[in-house]
């Protein structure tokens, strides 16, 4: 079966646009999202509508959570914040209201879907994570594979059931060991973080034992110039550019 993993759309439409077309040449199975669907670009509700059209399923991000719970707010930073409090004035109650439904983990198969770290975080960060603690999280996890978002980089951390070995994936094909287990960062549709500014998703195929990082170009500056024409705070456009 194949899977495209996306994740960190962050409002962006353009970049999720570039990333279905992609996905129609790809013989891809099913989508999972990784959540922060919405937050810091111009088009949450459309981002929400497209993915429920193709109804991709998706788990709970920190600015999926930001939303449907106040009390998380001050979690954010003051432009986050703005950002957030921007986005929910774009989307329509209903949607809000449906972001209640996502939860913080979805396991599939062999596969675990979360938006920070495994076994459910939303705001734990991949990058956090020591070696030691990541042996401890392999051996409390049942899957063989984890996906995970939040940090807007791609990278992948490797177990042999010993040792833990990190890796950065760049764009391209990667090979996966039958013996191993994995937990992959797979980057941001929306709003990359990695010094590249196309939209990445990840491609995994487990019966070929791959993950493929994608990398797209799209009309940046189109979304550059709504998240402007919004009032949302500049340095979401500048991290687009
Ligand atoms: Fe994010």
């Amino acid at each position: 079966m194949r899977t495209a993993i996306i994740s960190d759309i962050h409002g962006n439409h353009e970049a999720l646009e570039a990333v279905l077309e992609d996905v129609e040449g790809m013989a891809i199975d099913r989508m999972v999202s990784l959540g922060d669907n919405v937050g810091y670009g111009p088009d949450p509700e459309r981002v929400l509508h497209t993915l429920d059209e193709r109804q991709v399923p998706s788990v709970l991000g920190n600015h999926e959570l930001g939303l449907v719970d106040v009390s998380f707010l001050s979690w954010f930073n003051p432009t986050a914040r703005k950002s957030l409090a921007i986005t929910h004035g774009l989307l329509a109650p209903e949607s809000i209201q449906r972001l209640r439904a996502f939860d913080r983990r979805y396991s599939v198969g062999s596969a675990l879907f979360v938006h920070g770290c495994p076994p459910d975080s939303v705001t734990r960060y991949f990058f956090e994570v020591y070696d030691s603690e990541w042996r401890r999280l392999f051996q409390r996890m049942a899957e063989s594979i984890c996906f995970v978002g939040h940090t807007h980089e791609l990278a992948m951390v490797e177990y042999d059931d010993a040792e833990i070995a990190q890796h950065i994936l760049g764009c391209g094909v990667h090979r996966l060991k039958a013996d191993r287990r994995y937990v992959v960062n797979a980057g941001s549709v929306g709003q990359p973080r990695d010094g590249d500014r196309r939209a990445k998703y990840v491609i995994w195929d487990d019966e070929d034992q791959t993950i493929e990082v994608r990398c797209l170009t799209y009309d940046v500056e189109k979304t550059v110039k709504k998240i402007l024409d919004l009032g949302f705070p500049r340095i979401n456009a500048r991290r687009l550019l």
